[in-house]
C-alpha cells in the first residue's frame, strides 16, 4: 500500500479529507507522517487523532532553504513515505527536497491554474472579475504553483461573493478532487508527459461547475 507523507502549515481541511477516504475504504493508502512547519497548526491534531506520527520542523529555525528542504526530506524518507502531498503547506520547496521525490510531490491550489498563482487566490479571482474559477491537483516543480496538471474542477464565482465564501465553495472540491488524484496515483494511473499529465484509462469524470447558493 502506497505510503504517503503530508506537509501542512494550517488548518488541514485537505489532510482530513484524505484521512477520511482512507477510512471510508476509497483511497488505498496509507499517511505514514504528518509534517507541520507551524507548530500550533490544527493539522498536527487531526493527525494525532488518526493515530498518524506527526513532526514540527520550525522553518525559522533553520538559516537556509535548503537546510530546512533537507531535514524534511530525511524523515520523510526515514518514514518510507513515496508520495508527499503538500497539503495547505506555505513553503516553497527547493531542489534539496525536490530531487529526491522528483515526480512523487503533489500540491492542491485555491484557483484554475495557470491563472491565480500565489497567495489569497480566491481573492485575486475576485479582484479580476472572473465567472468561474476553482482548484487545481498538480504536481510539484520549483516554480510557484507551476508543475503539470493531475485535476481541476470548476466553481462558479458568485456577484457578491467575498473571498471567504468562495474559499470555502473551493474547499468542498479541493476535498473532492485530492483524494481523488492520490487514489490515481496510487492506482499507477498518472505518467507525467513533459507539461501534459496522462491518466489511464481517460480523464476521471468531474463534477459540473458548483453554482453559488
Ligand atoms: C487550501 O485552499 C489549499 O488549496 C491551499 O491552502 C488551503 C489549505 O487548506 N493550498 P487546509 O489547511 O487543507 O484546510
Amino acid at each position: 500500500m502506497l505510503t504517503l507523507g503530508v506537509l501542512v502549515s494550517g488548518t488541514g481541511s485537505n489532510l482530513q479529507a484524505i484521512l477520511n477516504a482512507i477510512a471510508a475504504g476509497t483511497l488505498p493508502c496509507r499517511v505514514g507522517v504528518v509534517v507541520s512547519n507551524r507548530p500550533q497548526a490544527p493539522a498536527l491534531a487531526r493527525a494525532e487523532r488518526a493515530g498518524v506520527p506527526t513532526h514540527v520542523v520550525d522553518h525559522r529555525r533553520y538559516a537556509t532553504r535548503e537546510a530546512f528542504d533537507a531535514v524534511l526530506a530525511a524523515i520523510l524518507q526515514q518514514a518510507g513515505v513515496e508520495l508527499v502531498v503538500l497539503a495547505g503547506f506555505d513553503r516553497l520547496l527547493t531542489p534539496a527536497f525536490l530531487d529526491p521525490f522528483a515526480g512523487r510531490v503533489l500540491n492542491i491550489h485555491p484557483a484554475l491554474l495557470p491563472a491565480f498563482k500565489g497567495l489569497r487566490a480566491q481573492r485575486q479571482a475576485i479582484d479580476y472579475g472572473v465567472r468561474v474559477s476553482g482548484a487545481t491537483v498538480h504536481f510539484v516543480d520549483a516554480e510557484l504553483d507551476h508543475g503539470p496538471i493531475v485535476l481541476q474542477a470548476a466553481v462558479a464565482v458568485a456577484q457578491d461573493d467575498t473571498e471567504e465564501s468562495l474559499a470555502r465553495r473551493i474547499l468542498e472540491v479541493e476535498h473532492r478532487i485530492y483524494p481523488e488524484a492520490i487514489r490515481l496515483f496510487a492506482e499507477g494511473k498518472l505518467t507525467i508527459e513533459g507539461r501534459r499529465v496522462r491518466i489511464a484509462g481517460g480523464n476521471a469524470p468531474l463534477p459540473p461547475p458548483l453554482l453559488p447558493v
